[in-house]
């Protein structure tokens, strides 16, 4: 199965000779059988086709125009369909799902204090193109298919806008939202929700960036324009014929799998592509919108990166980095400065294991995108900057809090070691709501984390800043389930203290927030953002009294 032979004829410029070559250089991600490396992911584990990377320049999604707009508002109206896009040179297309016909959508801007209203038209088939697993809760025989409802991932908005995965259109009905903008300048996105089968529809490609731009933002004077570029990225399985390959369980009246790893890597939906770039400033725009992988990203040949924005907009300051951790959910902007390496290639490439952080549990495609620097062009001189000072911001002060409450992160298992679910608080997504804040009050919530994964925990309708991440003793927790700390408390990196909608919760260790729940009350989620946990069910409701 892992065998080169798989390679589609059509594989171009490198000869499998050359390809082999450097797959013993370690410098090609081998088209790994999972199966022979995961006990969990059962003996059908594809492995896909091997494809040669940097052969396709990036896309970058086109900007969606408004059907209405006037200075208060703007009305978009978009589809939702299927469609076949080709995803690489040596691919046939591909059998997708997105937005106004392509995989991502079309880029949404938004702009502070200017509402934002969309109507979703539902016109995906009627039959899922991957296997849906009725066990699962909300996903049962008696339900349709198809069905989808799309969420402003970072959205600060009213509960009837926020996409409750219950809330679900099938097709050829239509869903409206409404998105006030009343929060800072920040990179959003928007992508299906639906109970039970988020992760077979993100998998088909339900996903699009929502960028909110900002006064105060336009002001500092950051790359912008063609130098803002948005890079999403996704992992995925083909097979010769370009289409996707989503793993099936060992058990085949039960599909789910408890997690999804690619052996490619998209950005804006190319494997692999390249970027030509001018010697100058470029602020990226990254977004982890893959199912399951956490990528650990940084420049070849070294070069640094400096962080500018999180989850929720700017941070205070600028941070240079080498590496970027980025769990599924996750925005991180960045701006990189090209000058000095005219005619130059840089590649970005990823070290995380799979699954993060232990490893040996899928393939880790080693490329993300390269980089070309043009020769001294510079249609304009490079006036972008970085600002020293970037955002007016201060750390929340732990006795502002109201409430703590802790969360238990569980993995169930059915005898065999084999995955049956991952809970919050061993709680169903339909046990009697237990968070409940009170608008207008901040709370303190506790990740405790006994598994071995790394969980990106997200809450909806909020941003919220890391307080610390602390270890504990896990045998006292397997006897008692007692919380015994073994060490300090750490604080989050420089780059961790802006405004975050998702966190990273490693294993072994507490993970504190500190949330100002203000709002429009209502009823929103919270869970992890890796898709095969959410849906099964690490998804808790959660009520903004008000
Ligand atoms: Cu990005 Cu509840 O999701
Ligand atoms: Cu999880």
């Amino acid at each position: 199965m892992s065998s080169p032979d798989r390679l589609p004829k059509a594989s171009g410029t490198m000869t499998r000779r050359q390809l082999l070559g450097a797959i013993g250089a370690g410098m090609v991600p081998l088209p790994l059988n999972m199966a022979a490396q995961s006990d969990e992911a059962g003996p059908s584990t594809p492995s896909g086709v091997l494809l040669e990377p940097f052969v396709d320049p990036l896309p970058v999604p086109r900007l969606l125009l408004p059907v209405v707009a006037n200075a208060s508002s703007q009305h978009y109206r978009v589809t939702l369909s299927e469609f076949h896009q080709k995803l690489h040179r040596d691919l046939p297309p591909t059998t997708l799902w997105g937005f106004e016909g392509a995989m991502p959508g079309p880029t949404i801007v938004a702009e502070r204090n200017r509402r934002v209203q969309v109507e979703w038209i539902n016109k995906l088939p009627v039959r899922h193109r991957l296997a849906t697993d009725h066990n699962i809760a909300g996903a049962g025989k008696g339900v349709p298919e198809v069905r989808t409802v799309i969420h402003l991932h970072g959205g600060h908005v009213a509960s009837s806008s926020d996409g409750y995965p219950d809330d679900w259109i099938t097709p050829g009905r239509h869903q409206t939202t409404i998105y006030p903008n009343r929060q800072p300048g920040a990179s959003l996105w928007y992508h299906d929700h639906a109970m039970g089968i988020t992760r077979l529809n993100a998998m088909m490609g339900l996903a699009g960036f929502y960028i909110l731009r900002d006064a105060t933002e336009q002001k500092l004077r950051l790359p912008s324009g063609e130098y803002d570029i948005p890079l999403v990225l996704q992992d995925r399985i083909f097979d010769p014929r370009g289409q996707l390959v989503y793993p099936v369980g060992p058990m085949t009246d039960a599909p789910w799998v408890p997690e999804f790893f690619g052996t490619q890597v998209l950005v804006n939906g190319r494997v692999w592509p390249y970027l030509e770039v001018e010697p100058r400033r470029y602020r990226f725009r990254f977004l982890n919108a893959s199912n399951t992988r956490t990528y650990n990203l940084s420049l070849v040949p070294q070069q640094e990166i400096v962080q500018i924005g999180t989850d929720g907009g700017l941070l205070s300051a600028p941070v240079g980095r080498r590496q970027l951790l980025i769990v599924p959910g996750e925005r991180i902007d960045v701006v990189v400065n090209f000058y000095g390496r005219e005619g130059h290639r840089l590649v970005l490439v990823n070290d995380a294991p799979a699954p993060y952080p232990l490893g040996g549990g899928g393939p880790v495609p080693r490329w993300v995108i390269q980089f070309r620097v043009r020769r001294p062009l510079l249609r304009y001189p490079d006036r972008s900057e970085i600002p020293t000072k970037l955002m007016e911001s201060s750390q929340l002060r732990e006795d502002t809090a109201v409430k703590t409450r802790r969360h238990i992160l569980q993995e169930m298992m059915r005898p065999g070691e084999i995955f049956q679910q991952i809970l919050l608080n061993g709680k169903r997504f339909d046990d009697p709501i237990t968070e409940d804040p009170l608008n207008g009050t901040t709370e303190i919530w506790e990740f405790v984390n006994p598994t071995m994964d790394a969980h990106p925990i997200h809450l909806h309708a909020v941003h919220f800043q890391l307080l610390d991440r602390r270890r504990f003793d896990m045998r006292r927790y397997r006897t008692n389930s007692e919380v015994v700390f073994t060490g300090s408390a750490m604080p989050g990196g420089p780059e961790e203290r802006g405004w975050k909608d998702t966190i990273m919760c490693p294993p072994l260790q507490v993970t504190r927030i500190i949330t100002p729940f203000h709002g429009e009350p209502g009823r929103f989620v919270w869970h992890c953002h890796m898709l095969e946990h959410e849906d099964n069910e690490m998804m808790r409701p959660y009520v903004l009294r008000g």
